[in-house]
This record gives structure tokens, C-alpha cells and sequence, in this order.
């Protein structure tokens, strides 16, 4: 397994598709960093859980990437 701290620019944000940006920007941008990383406890929660995104369970690879990048620091 990598090491390496993932970035959001390279890792995360290829994360979200059109309609999870689409259907979360009442709350906050996932295209952004700022908001990304200012709700990245409550976004890795649902993930998580898998309550989001609604129409299925992210893989857990990209969860574990999600996990990897908030406990690294959340590199830009
Ligand atoms: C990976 C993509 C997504 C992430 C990270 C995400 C994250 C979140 C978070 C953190 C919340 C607030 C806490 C929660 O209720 O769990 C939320 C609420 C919500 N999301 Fe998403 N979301 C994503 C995609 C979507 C999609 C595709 C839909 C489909 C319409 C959606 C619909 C909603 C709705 C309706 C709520 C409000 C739930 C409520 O408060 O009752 N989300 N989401």
C-alpha cells in the first residue's frame, strides 16, 4: 500500500462527478478545496457510511484515499 499523502487537486476532486457537485452545491462546492477540506469530517462520514453519494456505495479504495488525504493533512 502507498505511503504517499494523496492531494486534492490530483486525488480527491477526481472523486466527485458532475452530479455529486450538482446535487451537494446548496451545501457546498466539492469542486472546491475550501469546501472540501472545511467539511471533509462530515463528507468522509457519509462516505463512510455510505450514505452518500444516493445512488451507491463508493468502492473502498476510494474511501481509504479520502481517509488517507484528511488524516495526511489535506494537501492542496
Ligand atoms: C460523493 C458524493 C457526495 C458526498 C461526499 C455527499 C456528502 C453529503 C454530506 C456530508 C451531507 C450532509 C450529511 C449527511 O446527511 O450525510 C449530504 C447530504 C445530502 N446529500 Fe449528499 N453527497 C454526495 C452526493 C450526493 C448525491 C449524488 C445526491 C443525490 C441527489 C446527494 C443528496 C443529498 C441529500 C438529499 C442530502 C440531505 C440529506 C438530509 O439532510 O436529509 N448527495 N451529502
Amino acid at each position: 500500500m502507498s505511503t504517499t499523502v494523496p492531494s486534492y487537486e490530483d486525488d480527491v476532486k477526481p472523486l466527485f462527478n458532475q452530479r455529486d457537485r450538482g446535487s451537494m452545491l446548496s451545501q457546498f462546492d466539492l469542486w472546491s478545496y475550501d469546501d472540501v477540506s472545511s467539511n471533509a469530517d462530515a463528507i468522509l462520514q457519509a462516505v463512510s457510511r455510505g450514505t452518500m453519494p444516493c445512488y451507491g456505495q463508493w468502492p473502498a479504495e476510494q474511501v481509504d484515499l479520502l481517509r488517507r488525504w484528511v488524516e495526511g493533512g489535506k494537501p492542496v
